[in-house]
């Protein structure tokens, strides 16, 4: 039987597939193309998923996807409305499940206006490749999700990377560069997916004292983990106001699939319902997609034990890796990097965790930059203490 649970460390068998391809030139270079992704050890395959001893791998943080309020919300707005949305948002296919849904994020993220998507990844793709204009400027953390870098070469606009979390790189192109552009928009994650960093967001919304921009914030791995009712960093921060456009997931803390746009004015909103083909020409999300992530928005508000338990843990967990002699970060969000020179020692590494039924996110180049291959330990409520130290006497033992 196929082992689904090693990641290959070696080139495995020659692949009879890439070796017919050689003689037509589009086979070929594709092929090319896949010899040296696998050569690399950074070959990407889908696995099904075989469910794990530990799973440290998951965003759903609050471990709701099999919370019986979820669920239960899931079967009734399926009951009501079918098992599909029937078709795009602008037909048919926005239902009133989802209205309550949009209803529910706009109170809890004290926005006025707002819309859903299909997903993040579409979410951040209409608002950067559409919103800004030919005269305006981008300015995206150098770290940003892959779902903005690549809308950014989309855009309309110029763009320019700043600096990993560096506010006062970022002053200093807002200093030399907003005079010359219309809007300048600025961009980031606030817990960033494949590190678990974060942005100083109070000094960050500061910035626009000085100069004038449109914020936006993605908080996908920060929606339920952080703040008082799991708002988000932003809320944690008490910046919600300032913050001009939020980005969020419903596959992640929500428990479920689709994401929203929420905005301060509501015309952003009108735009990118008539300019966003992302939003117009997609079938719309599944009713019971809707009401899974509505239950689960009541659970997250009133989770805030989970959300202490989950920091206290990240802290910990943080602090055992630090015994070990791995780099401490100055962090607490459950998303751990461990970070390994070699990538093939991430995949050796993730491999003996692996064996023992531990399952992280093995993630290499390209994914994260060229020597910066990690393992990518996300903590949720679903594993406790026990687990970790398991987890923590494997990566000692591979230490030793
Ligand atoms: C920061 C960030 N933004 C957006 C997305 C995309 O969200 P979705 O999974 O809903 O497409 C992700 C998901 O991995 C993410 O980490």
């Amino acid at each position: 039987m196929r082992n689904y649970l090693y990641h290959n460390l070696e080139m495995e068998k020659p692949n009879p597939c890439l070796e017919q391809m050689v003689a037509d030139p589009f086979y070929r270079r594709i092929g090319e193309d896949l010899k040296r992704r696998k050569a690399q050890n950074r070959w990407r395959e889908i696995k099904p998923w075989l469910p794990p001893r530990i799973d440290l791998s998951s965003n759903d943080y609050l471990n709701l996807r099999s919370d019986p309020a979820v669920l239960a919300g899931a079967h009734q707005a399926m009951e009501d409305y079918g098992s599909g949305s029937g078709a795009s948002p602008l037909l048919f296919g926005f239902l009133p499940c989802h209205q309550e849904l949009l209803d529910d994020l706009l109170r809890w993220k004290n926005k006025p206006a707002g819309m859903l998507f299909n997903s993040g990844f579409m979410a951040n793709q209409a608002l950067v490749r559409h919103l800004p204009g030919p005269n305006d400027l981008i300015l995206a953390d150098r770290l940003i999700h892959h779902s903005i870098a690549q809308a950014l070469t989309q855009s309309r606009a110029a763009f320019k990377r700043y600096d990993h979390l560096d506010l006062a790189h970022l002053e200093e192109l807002l200093e030399k560069k907003s005079g010359r552009y219309e809007t300048v928009f600025v961009i980031t994650e606030t817990v960033f997916s494949m590190d678990g960093d974060y942005p100083d967001l109070k000094s960050l919304v500061n910035l626009k004292n000085k100069f004038p921009f449109i914020l936006i914030l993605d908080e996908a791995h920060a929606t339920g983990v952080y703040g008082p009712t799991g708002g988000g960093l932003a809320e944690e921060a008490g910046v919600l106001e300032q913050v001009d456009i939020l980005v969020g997931t419903l596959g992640k803390s929500l428990a479920s699939m689709g994401a929203y746009i929420l905005a301060s004015i509501p015309p952003v909103i009108d735009y990118l319902i008539n300019f966003s083909g992302e939003f117009i020409y997609s079938t719309f999300m599944a009713p019971s997609q809707a009401g899974a992530a509505r239950a689960a928005i009541g659970v997250v508000q009133s989770a805030n034990d989970k959300r202490v338990r989950l920091k206290v843990d990240s802290i910990w967990f943080r602090e055992q890796l630090a015994e070990m002699g791995w780099e401490r970060d100055a962090f607490d969000s459950p998303i751990i990097p461990i970070h390994f020179a070699d990538e093939r020692e991430a995949i050796k590494i993730g491999n003996a965790l692996l064996e023992k039924g531990i399952q992280t996110g093995i993630v290499r180049p390209p994914t994260v930059p060229e020597g910066t291959a990690r393992l990518r330990l996300s903590l949720h409520s679903g594993v406790d203490r026990p687990d970790l130290k398991t987890v923590l006497e494997v990566l000692k033992s591979w230490r030793k």
